[in-house]
């Protein structure tokens, strides 16, 4: 069933994109959000609960703020934070994020499963980038955090790279914005391009909820019908949102 967690300050949570590290909030505000959400999560059954190591959250964001290269990144402390509890949660083996640009959003995911923050052992956790460029500096900041290799980046187009992985996706991110004009409206074909392998109870997270919620009319209108996916929470707590959904 398609539903809605929303704060009353989400319009008010700014960040400096070129500033990502900077507090927001006092930490125990943050958690308190997160948690809200997860609970929005257990309830409308996409996880089974809310417990995540903190300890480790907080070693993983030290560890993106020191070895990171983040030119900017919308990316705020509290979408962080859910991302990473998710991933620690859900504990995908093989998880993908399309359209990684620096790779800030990729190891908000992988974070739980490589590098200091790590709580489980994962298989493949791969980040999809089509700008070789970004594709590279991605790669390299992700190297700094987990030299074993689980953790990468690839240089390709998101469509194909879903089409060619052939082994199951437990957790797919969508961030890419497209080309050709179709701007984040190609969250849709990414996600048609490996439902059919993404087991029951896959996680598919799509960025940009809130303020791209006209161009993803199509996406947003599949996940929220039940014939489709089991279950969507639109995730609102800060200006861009996470919609949330269950295979
Ligand atoms: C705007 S960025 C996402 C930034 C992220 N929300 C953040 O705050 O850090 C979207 C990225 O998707 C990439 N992209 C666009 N179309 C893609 C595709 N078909 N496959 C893979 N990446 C793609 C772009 O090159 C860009 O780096």
């Amino acid at each position: 069933m398609a539903e809605v967690f929303r704060t009353q300050d989400w319009d008010k949570y700014q960040m400096d994109y070129r500033n990502p590290h900077q507090a927001i909030e006092p930490l125990e505000s943050e958690v308190a959000v997160v948690d809200n959400a997860l609970r929005s999560l257990v309830d409308a059954g996409i996880l089974p609960h809310i417990d995540y190591d903190r300890e480790k959250m907080l070693a993983h964001r030290q560890a993106v703020a020191d070895l990171f290269e983040i030119p900017w990144t919308a990316i705020t402390p509290r979408m962080q934070r859910l991302l990473y509890a998710i991933n620690a949660i859900a504990k995908p083996a093989n998880m993908i994020a399309a359209g990684v640009f620096c790779g800030n959003t990729f190891i908000s995911n992988a974070g739980a499963g490589v590098g200091p923050g790590a709580c489980y052992q994962a298989k493949q956790l791969i980040g999809i980038e089509i700008k070789p460029d970004e594709a590279e500096r991605a790669e390299r900041n992700v190297r700094r955090i987990d030299p074993t290799g689980v953790a990468r980046v690839l240089a390709a187009d998101a469509v194909d790279a879903m089409r060619g992985f052939k082994d199951p996706i437990n957790l797919l991110y969508l961030d890419a914005d497209g080309d050709g004009g179709k701007g984040k409206g190609i969250y849709l074909e990414i996600l048609e391009a490996g439902l059919s392998r993404m087991p029951t109870g896959s996680i598919v997270l799509a960025h940009n909820s809130v303020n791209c919620a006209d161009r993803l009319k199509h996406y947003l209108d599949y996940v929220r019908d039940e014939s489709h996916l089991r279950a969507s929470v639109n995730v609102i707590f800060d200006p861009e949102g996470l919609e949330v959904s269950v295979v």
